[in-house]
């Protein structure tokens, strides 16, 4: 049941491929909310579809976001978790809202440039409209809050703009929603060119290590990660590589650099590279047995995704009919 909390929202794209970047910055840290927010986290598999895919791969993504998301501690019984194309909702105010989005907002989008370049044989309209569906997700729940990495800040402030647009208008219709940039990347590091941020789409694998990777390929990365032509194990500038590892160390085990630099002060980077690696995949070892045991168990995910489905239902069509009323749709009596 939703009640006077405040709302958080956040959709994730389907795929199971997140990074510790991901884990450390944002995931790891949701589940703090539902004390204060009430929240929903949505796989938005209406979005994927902006991007060709094999049915039978996004149903399975589908699947292993929403029990990844469970594995990294956020309780179905405190959180909604849903998947977009279950509330029909989305769709509906998506429409709405294109209709109250400029083309030369959506023209702007960087996201839209990169994918289109990326994809040239296929720039469909739900590519470029994108953004207004991204609009409609946050403000069918009157969300305040919505934790986003900052390469979705551009599509947050257009959200505001739709919501203020919207309520000029109408009157007040949409909360305007408030973006958390989440850390989600800014301070991970890519693990052979730590100047640039842990990339889940990176190309080389050795670069990222995502939250379920076995504890051997773990290990392998961490071992294998560019660090410096130097011997001291500290932070600091022309020690990129080492700093990235020595905070990947202190968010796993929650010691200062300081107390880290201390710890291995005398070692080898060998030894150090080890130790990160040791600790990251023990720390992340609770969350692939989880995973695998709720993916072992689909039923239990159905349950949760229609009950999540339900909630965010009842709060979506309260938002719809004060939208339907104001725009001048006509009402069905029954
Ligand atoms: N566009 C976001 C991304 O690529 C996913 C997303 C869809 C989202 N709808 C949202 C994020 C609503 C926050 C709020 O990561």
């Amino acid at each position: 049941m939703y009640n006077d909390k405040k709302v958080v929202f956040s959709g994730v794209q389907p795929s199971g491929n997140l990074t510790i970047g991901n884990y450390l910055g944002a995931i790891r840290n949701f589940s703090a909310f539902s004390e204060e927010y009430h929240c929903y986290y949505c796989v938005v598999d209406m979005h994927a579809i902006t991007v060709r895919q094999i049915p039978a791969e996004l149903r399975k993504r589908t699947y292993e976001t929403l029990a990844l998301y469970m594995a990294c501690g956020l309780d179905p019984q405190k959180n909604t978790l849903f998947v977009q194309s279950h509330v029909p909702q989305h769709a509906e105010l998506g429409w709405i809202l294109d209709c109250y989005t400029m083309f030369g907002e959506l023209s702007r989008m960087t996201q839209f440039k990169d994918k289109s370049a990326k994809n040239a044989d296929n720039i469909n309209a739900g590519l470029f409209t994108y953004p207004s569906l991204m609009a409609a997700d946050i403000l069918l729940y009157q969300t305040e809050l919505v934790p986003v990495g900052s390469d979705q800040k551009q599509h947050l402030e257009l959200a505001r703009d739709i919501a203020n647009r919207f309520n000029q208008i109408y009157g007040e219709t949409f909360v305007v929603p408030d973006g958390y940039i989440t850390k989600d990347g800014a301070r991970i590091m890519s693990l052979q060119e730590p100047a640039k941020k842990m990339s889940k789409s990176d190309a080389n694998e050795n670069a990222v290590v995502r939250i379920l990777d076995s504890k051997d390929d773990i290990i392998k990365k961490f071992k294998r990660a560019v660090t410096d032509s130097g011997n001291e194990i500290i932070h600091g500038e022309g020690k990129e590589g080492i700093t990235n590892l020595l905070n990947i160390y202190t968010c796993f085990t929650g010691k200062t650099i300081e107390e880290a630099e201390k710890e291995f002060a005398g070692k080898g980077y060998g030894e150090f590279k080890l130790a990160v690696g040791e600790v990251c995949a023990d720390s992340l070892a609770p969350v692939r047995d989880e995973f695998a045991r709720l993916m072992a168990d689909k039923a239990y995910l159905e349950q949760v995704m229609a009950q999540g489905a339900e909630s965010a239902y009842r709060h979506a069509r309260r938002t719809m009919s004060k939208v339907r009323r104001k725009i001048g749709f006509t009402e069905l009596k029954h």
